[in-house]
């Protein structure tokens, strides 16, 4: 699966939860976090091929929510794909964001790039914390997988379908979900990589030996503590921290996925490349000759 392509860049931002204050205005946390994480990848000269959104875009899942998310995203130069999580309501996403439903209702869709496919699946069950995937969603993937098999592909869905330690976010393996999305990917070799959000955390694990990547949220963070919960004892334990949004960057090149992810926040650059580390660089890759 080599190409001598050029690098591909996929960006993904998750877990926006725009409408969580909704008083706020324009002046919301998770809106202007959303601001500086968006205005951060603009700022980049390497620019994405890609732009995908997966999933809790808006809090409560209200029309305002995603059309204040349209607005903030609608100039920029590269495509943008939403994707659904928990927190969506599907029906009004697809209203605000038309064109990305599949022929069974979900928001599932192929992302074609030069060399590289991206799938980008529906994980919502409306109204529960948890993820769904239903055979409905399976068959879908099925087909995908099947009719591109020779196609290095990614895979984007809200969930991760793993079991991180981090009990009031995890789902059991033994649910039917998880265990049909685990069986559906199972044996492809065009799979590169599954990549998530929902866990408001950096998190790298394996689904079937495919490497699965989880990156944080542009809302605050869910708390590492990997305590078992007790659901008779609220032992004033911190779920929520106010760490800085994050954003990843998927780097496809020479036949490897690579991902960056990337904290934003009010910090400085305290060292540059100036004409006083020509030596340094010079002898750092006259080294990989
Ligand atoms: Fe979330
Ligand atoms: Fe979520």
């Amino acid at each position: 699966m080599g190409d001598t392509n050029p690098a591909l860049l996929v960006a993904q931002i998750t877990d926006i939860h725009i409408g969580f204050d909704p008083d706020a205005g324009e002046d919301e946390f998770n809106y202007l976090r959303f601001l500086q994480v968006r205005d951060h990848i603009l700022a980049h000269e390497v620019q994405p091929d890609v732009l995908i959104l997966s999933g809790d875009l808006a809090d409560g899942g209200d029309p305002n929510s995603y059309a204040r998310l349209r607005n903030a995203v609608k100039d920029l130069p590269f495509p943008v794909y939403p994707m659904t999580g928990n927190h969506d309501t599907r029906s009004v996403l697809v209203k605000t964001f038309p064109g990305f439903e599949n022929e069974d209702g979900f928001v599932q869709y192929a992302i074609e790039l030069d060399g590289l496919r991206i799938l980008c699946l529906d994980s919502l069950d409306q109204g529960r914390h948890g993820g769904a995937f239903c055979e409905k969603r399976a068959a879908w993937v099925t087909r995908e997988l099947t009719s591109h098999p020779d196609t290095p592909t990614m895979i984007f869905l809200h969930h991760p379908p793993i079991v991180a330690g981090i009990d009031w976010m995890d789902p059991k393996a033994s649910e039917p979900w998880y265990k049909r999305f685990h069986a559906t990917v199972s044996g492809h070799k065009n799979i590169v990589g599954i990549q998530t959000g929902h866990l408001h955390r950096p998190v790298f694990s394996q689904v079937e030996g495919i490497p699965i990547s989880v990156t944080p949220a542009v809302a605050p963070a869910v708390t590492l503590d990997l305590r078992p919960v007790d659901t008779d004892v609220a032992d004033e334990r911190g779920i929520v921290d106010s760490e800085p949004p994050f954003y990843s960057l998927h780097r496809w090149h020479g036949g490897s996925l690579v991902t960056h992810m990337q904290p934003v926040g009010d910090w400085k650059t305290l060292a540059r490349y100036g004409d006083n580390l020509k030596p340094m660089m010079k002898g750092l890759l006259a080294e990989r000759m």
